[in-house]
């Protein structure tokens, strides 16, 4: 049985956050951790559910050797019950997640971008750029902060 549950949220879950959980998994399979982990990823919005990451994002996993293959989906109240660890990529998402929590929820909702030892706050949403860098920066921001909050919690 999963222990710990981390749930990686964005505006559409078809470009950051689908990046954020597949390096999140990569981190936790190499620290050996894969058994106690239950990890997913999901939309603020219902525009796109169902729908494959986007292309961009699926090459940039691809060129750092990710598997993917979940579909996107839209965040449920339960979400807030069930995930130890609910993570926004923006202040606007966090606002969001807040405001959707409901009274019993006991997620921790935490901006990944807050563990980032670089200090780089914000994921920015790369989904209207013409290019393919605001993935890829996305996923270095990704591995800095997934490391870390590894990090963190095998000390607590
Ligand atoms: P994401 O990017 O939140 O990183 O998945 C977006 C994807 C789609 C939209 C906005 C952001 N959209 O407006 O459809």
């Amino acid at each position: 049985m999963a222990s710990k549950k981390a749930l990686f949220i964005c505006l559409g879950n078809i470009c950051r956050s689908p990046i954020a959980e597949a390096v999140f998994i990569d981190e936790v399979k190499k620290s050996n951790q894969e058994s106690n982990w239950e990890i997913d990823s999901a939309a603020i919005g219902s525009w796109h559910v169902g729908k494959d990451p986007d292309r961009r994002a699926l090459a940039t996993m691809k060129k750092h050797n990710l598997a993917y293959n979940n579909k996107a989906r839209q965040i449920q109240k339960d979400d807030f019950k069930h995930y130890d660890y609910i993570f926004g990529m923006d202040e606007q998402n966090i606002a969001d997640l807040k405001s959707r929590c409901p009274k019993d929820g006991t997620a921790k909702i935490l901006m990944l971008g807050d563990f980032d030892p670089e200090g780089d706050r914000i994921i920015r949403d790369p989904y209207y750029d013409d290019g393919s860098e605001g993935f890829e920066k996305c996923y270095v921001q990704s591995v800095r902060c997934c490391k870390a909050f590894l990090e963190q919690v095998a000390q607590n």
